[in-house]
């Protein structure tokens, strides 16, 4: 695409073809929005420091991440249900992120399922896991990310609990009778998990997402495979110290994009 476009504006016309419950899904985050509107402002009082005379003739973006190399330093962060925007949904941001040179991360809420994305994500995929109180599904979901070649599992530890998304309750949001997170449900499709998805997500996230998890939990997520385990949402530098003694190869500085914990700091600031 060599058009020039202004991200905002291309947000901007992109959610204003969605429905009133996807878009405010999409776009809105927790309570107030404090954190979601300053996660953007953080980013945006960032200077860049630049160094001269270095010889920028013929520029590298490449990098390596935990094995994996990437053409430049970005890779796409998982966000759930993406084909309320596009049929093609998560296989096609895995399309997008391979032909640009980089990685995406999948949810574990994702409607496409996990080896299709792996087939279109040639340049590598990470999945990012919501632990189970069934420990078994969270088991099944590691062996399965292993077997379709993920590279690094994600583990979001900022979700125990739904966040309070008032638009999400004005608009009497539910994900659409229609589509399904196919991933998770192959591996959660067992009597005690049999509760369907039926769109009411946060009340399913409540019941089947372990609030009670510590960082014991996460040793034994990394006993559970092979894979860097990364934990995401982490917003301090003791966390980041915890899950580096607690096994973690990585921390994400992240507050779930201020959808989670209203008035959390913004990842640009204290990272
Ligand atoms: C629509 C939407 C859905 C998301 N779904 C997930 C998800 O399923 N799992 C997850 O770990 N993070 C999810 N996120 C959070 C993103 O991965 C990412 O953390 C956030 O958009 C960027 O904010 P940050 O800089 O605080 O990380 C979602 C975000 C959005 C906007």
């Amino acid at each position: 695409m060599n058009e020039l476009i202004n991200l905002d504006d291309f947000e901007r016309a992109a959610l204003a073809k969605l429905p009133a419950g996807p878009r405010d899904y999409y776009a809105g985050g927790a309570l107030d929005e404090i954190t979601l509107r300053e996660n953007r402002a953080a980013w945006s009082r960032w200077n860049l420091h630049y160094r001269v005379l270095r010889d920028v003739s013929g520029p590298d973006f490449g990098t390596e991440l935990l094995g994996m190399s990437i053409d430049w330093p970005v890779i796409i962060a998982p966000t759930a249900f993406q084909c309320m925007a596009h049929p093609d949904g998560e296989v096609a941001t895995g399309r997008a992120a391979a032909d640009s040179g980089t990685a995406m991360v999948l949810s574990t809420l994702a409607n496409k399922p996990l080896e299709q994305v792996a087939a279109a994500a040639t340049r590598g995929l990470w999945f990012q896991l919501y632990v189970f109180r069934d420990r078994g599904v969270t088991r099944e979901l590691i062996a399965r990310v292993e077997a379709a070649g993920c590279r690094a599992i994600a583990v979001t530890v900022d979700a125990p609990m739904g966040g309070q998304r008032e638009r999400d309750l004005r608009n009497d949001f539910a994900f659409p009778a229609t589509l399904a997170a196919t991933t998770l449900m192959a591996a959660s499709a067992r009597p005690a998990n049999a509760l369907a998805m039926d769109g009411a997500f946060m009340s399913y996230a409540n019941a089947m997402f372990d609030p009670t998890l510590t960082w014991k939990d996460l040793e034994w997520i990394c006993a559970q495979t092979r894979l860097p385990v990364l934990i995401k949402g982490v917003v301090r530098s003791d966390d980041a110290l915890q899950a580096a003694g607690h096994g973690a190869r990585g921390v994400i500085v992240s507050n779930h994009g201020g959808r989670q914990l209203d008035t959390a700091p913004p990842g640009a600031e204290v990272l």
